[in-house]
């Protein structure tokens, strides 16, 4: 067999260690491997890479990835689906594992059902926002890294007497605010599944103060609805605005400070989030997807994902994980607030 590997979407660490292990798993069955460079768009343009095991070697700690990404949509371009399926036969290809997140998987998820596309699924995104899985790979690292950096803004927070306001990604669900917001102690978490004001924001951070706490860590997930912020109105391919622009952590350090009168400050973490090294965590899941995805190829299971269900690596069908975004549940965000103010 000749199987392709694509990653698409925003990169994520572990991307490499699910390529290797697709890659490893598939050599010591006699197939050839191929990376699709730059996601959907190696497709689109017949871009592709070989990845032999000199390729694959040493890359299972490198963060973002060796065939390099992107956010393009086939059924956004001209002729873009029709290319996608004549360059996967002109380059002999038997099978595609896709790696990405909503977006990316829903066009694998499209492909196979109207085309019986030979397709499988790993579910990467820093965001964990895809459902049908507990865990996406990508998501351990983000919070450990977004919790590093609460870690440390705390103890300048706490010698300066001011309000720290953390701006952390997770587009519209509030996984990565919530979990580094446990992790890190936050005082304050505020995300898109929950509607809590700035008003009751403020009053969190007021309570403190009059215990004695002069100080307070305010964690905001990117996709916050903050009253009266401007939306974006650019999107990309798949329809999505960049929240990044909104400013909602600005805007909130702004709002706190003038309500309160509490001198506040805003560190937007950004992209830090999404490079660097995997976790060993992620590592280890990114690895146990890679090798199910090579299975599911090899078991010709088409239209398939891989997922984690408890501990155990399952499959279930592409369609189910892209139907819709997995949002924070309330008993999650309950233990969060248990330690807020
Ligand atoms: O989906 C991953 C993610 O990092 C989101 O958390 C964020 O909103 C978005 O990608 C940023 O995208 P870009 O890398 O295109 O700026």
């Amino acid at each position: 067999m000749r199987i392709g590997v694509l990653t698409g979407g925003g990169d994520c660490p572990g991307l490499n260690a699910v390529i290797r292990a697709v890659a490893r798993l598939s050599h010591d069955l006699g197939w050839e491997v191929v990376g699709v460079r730059a996601g959907w768009r190696g497709l689109v343009d017949g871009r592709f890479a070989p990845l032999g095991p000199r390729e694959i070697s040493g890359i299972l700690p490198r963060g973002g990835t060796i065939i390099g990404t992107s956010r393009t949509n086939p059924y956004k371009l001209d002729d873009g689906v029709a290319s996608v399926r004549r360059n996967f036969e002109q380059e002999g290809l038997d099978a595609l594992v896709a790696i990405g997140g909503e977006d990316t998987l829903g066009v694998a998820a499209r492909l196979h059902a109207e085309h019986e596309f030979p397709v499988v699924g790993v579910p990467k995104t820093i965001d964990n926002d895809l459902s049908a899985t507990d865990y996406t790979f990508g998501f351990d690292t983000a919070v450990f890294i977004a919790t590093e950096a609460i870690d440390r803004l705390h103890t300048t927070a706490e010698s300066h007497n001011r309000v720290m306001v953390v701006e952390v990604m997770g587009r519209h669900t509030g996984w990565i605010a919530v979990m580094s917001g446990i992790a890190g102690g936050a005082d304050v978490i505020l995300i898109p599944e929950q509607s809590v004001t700035i008003e009751q924001a403020c009053d969190e951070i007021r309570s403190r103060h009059a215990r004695g706490k002069d100080f307070s860590i305010v964690v905001v997930s990117e996709g916050y609805e903050l009253e009266g912020l401007a939306e974006e109105t650019e999107v990309d391919q798949f329809g999505h605005v960049r929240l990044s622009e909104r400013g909602v952590g600005a805007q909130l350090a702004r709002e706190i400070e003038e309500r309160t009168g509490y001198e506040t400050r805003v560190t937007v973490l950004g992209h830090v989030q999404r490079g660097g090294s995997p976790t060993p965590r992620d590592r280890v899941l990114a690895t146990r997807y890679g090798l199910k995805a090579a299975d599911l190829v090899h078991e010709r299971k088409f239209g398939r994902m891989a997922a984690l269900h408890g501990d155990s690596i399952v499959d279930v069908s592409l369609k189910e994980a892209t139907a819709e975004l997995k949002k924070v549940p309330k008993e999650w965000y309950q233990v969060a607030s248990a330690f807020f103010g």
